[in-house]
């Protein structure tokens, strides 16, 4: 079967695109789907990102940069979708690169990440209209928001999360939010997912493998196996906790050599 392709898209820059992107992908590495992350934005995020895990590294996300492939970027995607199972796509932060309306064309879910925020649910309705008007020439398109970066319990986030709910029928809203935490950041040391931190990143990546349980009914991924689950969550380090300083070094003398 050829892969089901996930796009990460949304106009604006911030909104957790190359988070979720590269989280999705850390998640169904350890599920042993075959997963290839694309990097379709130029600013090359998610390739470095990926390049920070160690060689060897048993958990490696596959990742490719397309950004230079611009409105052809479908064509070449569809060159890979028969030797993965899964094909992520971080997609750039902008309505007028030809990448989102490509990728809207050929993609099974369409995850729009919107931090909820005003100014953010604004911008993402150039978006979902983009996507609304190609579902036509893509009827199995599926379009979802995810509330990213959700700072709990206050009230404009609640408000706005609210709104997202109902703001457009043919974007439904996860059920799972991604909310701020420090794991998520640190992760990019990693060249990871949060799943490197093992339990002490119990609660992260619970959430994450609950947004993945969401998507896997959505476009028929396999559901995750009861001892892959967040209470047990084995990792490449289990439960190490990374020296950010160490890790910054590393990092700059690789540059220099
Ligand atoms: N759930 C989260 N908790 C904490 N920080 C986050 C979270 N999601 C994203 N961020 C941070 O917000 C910034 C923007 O995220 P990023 O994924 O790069 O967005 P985009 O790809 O849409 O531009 C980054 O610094 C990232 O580390
Ligand atoms: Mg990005």
């Amino acid at each position: 079967m050829p892969a089901k392709i996930i796009i990460l898209a949304n106009q604006k820059g911030g909104a957790a695109k190359t988070t979720t992107a590269v989280h999705l992908a850390g998640t169904c590495v350890r599920q042993k789907i075959k997963t290839l992350l694309i990097d379709a934005d130029k600013q090359g995020t998610a390739t470095t990102w990926v390049s920070q895990a160690p060689e060897g590294y048993p958990h490696k996300i596959r990742v490719m940069g397309l950004a230079n492939a611009q409105g052809k970027i479908g064509q070449e995607v569809k060159q890979y979708v028969d030797d993965y199972d899964l094909i992520i796509v971080d997609c750039p932060p902008s309505v007028e690169s030809p990448i989102p309306q490509a990728m809207l064309a050929i993609a099974d879910l369409a995850i729009v990440p919107i931090v909820p925020k005003p100014g953010d649910l604004w911008a993402s309705t150039d978006l979902l209209e983009l996507a609304e008007r190609t579902a036509a020439i893509n009827p199995g398109l599926n379009v979802r928001l995810l509330g990213s970066n959700v700072v709990a319990n206050t009230a404009m986030s609640k408000n706005c999360l609210e709104q997202m709910e109902t703001m457009r029928e043919s974007a439904p809203l996860f059920k799972t939010r991604m909310h701020q935490r420090t794991a998520y950041v640190e992760a990019m040391l990693a060249g990871d997912s949060v799943h490197y931190f093992g339990a002490s990143a119990r609660t992260a990546i619970k959430e994450i493998e609950s947004l993945y349980g969401e998507i896997a009914d959505i476009i028929g991924l396999p559901k995750i196996k009861a001892k892959r689950t967040a209470a047990k969550a084995a990792s490449g380090k289990g439960g190490a906790v990374i020296d950010l300083a160490k890790n910054k070094a590393e990092r700059t003398t690789a540059k220099a050599a």
